[in-house]
């Protein structure tokens, strides 16, 4: 503009024809709104001319002011007509991305995987079951008087203390969360007819933290046979049959004397593992021993003429050197990723 206080046809018609170049390109709204900031809002070239018409002399200043009025309202125009097209057609696509085909067939979801330890529990009593077992469960809420002083701890014996217990309040309820699978030796003895082969897996739990090898909630599995005439070579008996099902012709046990209160004479119970990966070795794997008369007594059975066996092994530890799982907290975390190595068979 050559005198600022002189509006001219042509500067206008610059100042239009730039603006409605603008608007025609926009191609979106976020274009758009560009456009508006440089050609319509304050300080646009459009915006300057109509604040430049207050220093325009009065006897021009209709005519200016008609001009500049005239192009701000074409500039509007042609920017809310596009503006209107742009909204519906961008209405348009996103409809169009977000429609649904309600007929079309679903993905399928990936499914779940069963758990290892629920695999492996359930092998181990498949191997019994057909050997005539029954089956049986105890609570995981026990009562003290199950968990230890029937199975023959002391009141005050250190075998009290091996296992750490989570006892549960009010402490004179007598309860805890039971610290292994033998009190469901005695349930299985007060409730049934002899003779008596059960196996009973479950839940148990100590003071543990977890870590690599440690978890303060794992599975055991326990066995208890009482019959006539059972003898140690019972107990071999089954324990090695039960563990060629599981490991292996070339599986088989090695009994070391140790001690626990509920069996006599008691063993440390050690599996040779034919297809360890490392080599075949003898694994430490839980305990058993011929059930202490004192139990049979408990549960009012007469010790000379019953005799029987009994056995615990723990679940998590064979699922580790059964199928070489190196971190506890893997079994616990339930990733299904995990899970699903397994396939449905361990
Ligand atoms: N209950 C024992 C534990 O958790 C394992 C055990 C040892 C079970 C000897 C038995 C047995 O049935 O006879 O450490």
């Amino acid at each position: 503009m050559s005198d600022p206080t002189e509006i001219s046809e042509s500067d206008v018609q610059a100042v239009v024809d730039s603006a409605l170049a603008a608007v025609s390109a926009a191609t979106d709204s976020a274009s758009l709104k560009k456009v508006r900031a440089e050609h319509l809002a304050e300080a646009s070239p459009l915006a300057r001319l109509n604040a430049s018409l207050r220093d325009v002399p009065n006897d021009q200043k209709a005519a200016a002011g008609k001009l500049v009025g005239q192009a701000r309202a074409r500039v509007n125009q042609a920017f809310e007509a596009k503006e209107q097209e742009i909204t519906v057609a961008e209405n348009a696509r996103r409809l169009a991305e977000e429609a649904v085909d309600v007929t079309a067939v679903p993905t399928r979801w990936q499914a779940g995987a069963r758990h290892p330890l629920s695999l492996l529990q359930e092998r181990v009593t498949d191997v019994f079951v057909g050997m005539g077992w029954e089956v049986a469960e105890g609570p995981e809420l026990e009562s003290e008087w199950f968990n230890f002083d029937a199975l023959n701890f002391d009141e005050d014996h250190p075998a009290r203390a091996m296992q750490d217990t989570f006892f549960v309040e009010p402490t004179n309820s007598h309860l805890v969360l039971r610290t292994h699978t033998s009190p469901v030796q005695l349930r299985a003895l007060l409730g049934n007819d002899l003779p008596l082969y059960r196996i009973a897996p479950g839940r148990v739990y100590r003071t543990d933290e977890l870590d690599a090898t440690h978890t303060p909630v794992f599975h055991q599995i326990e066995g208890i046979a009482v019959d006539k005439g059972l003898t140690m070579a019972h107990l071999r008996g089954t324990l090695d049959h039960f563990v060629q099902a599981m490991f292996g012709d070339g599986a088989k046990v090695r009994l070391r004397p140790n001690y626990f209160p509920f069996t006599e004479p008691s063993a440390e119970l050690d599996l040779w593992h034919p297809t360890f990966k490392e080599g075949p070795r003898w694994i430490e794997w839980g305990g058993c021993g011929m059930v202490n008369p004192n139990v049979l007594r408990s549960a009012g059975i007469d010790p000379d003429e019953y005799t029987g066996f009994a056995f615990g092994v723990g679940v998590e530890r064979a699922l580790m050197f059964r199928n070489d799982v190196q971190d506890m907290r893997d079994m616990v975390e339930g990733d299904v990723r995990f899970s699903q190595q397994f396939g449905m068979v361990v």
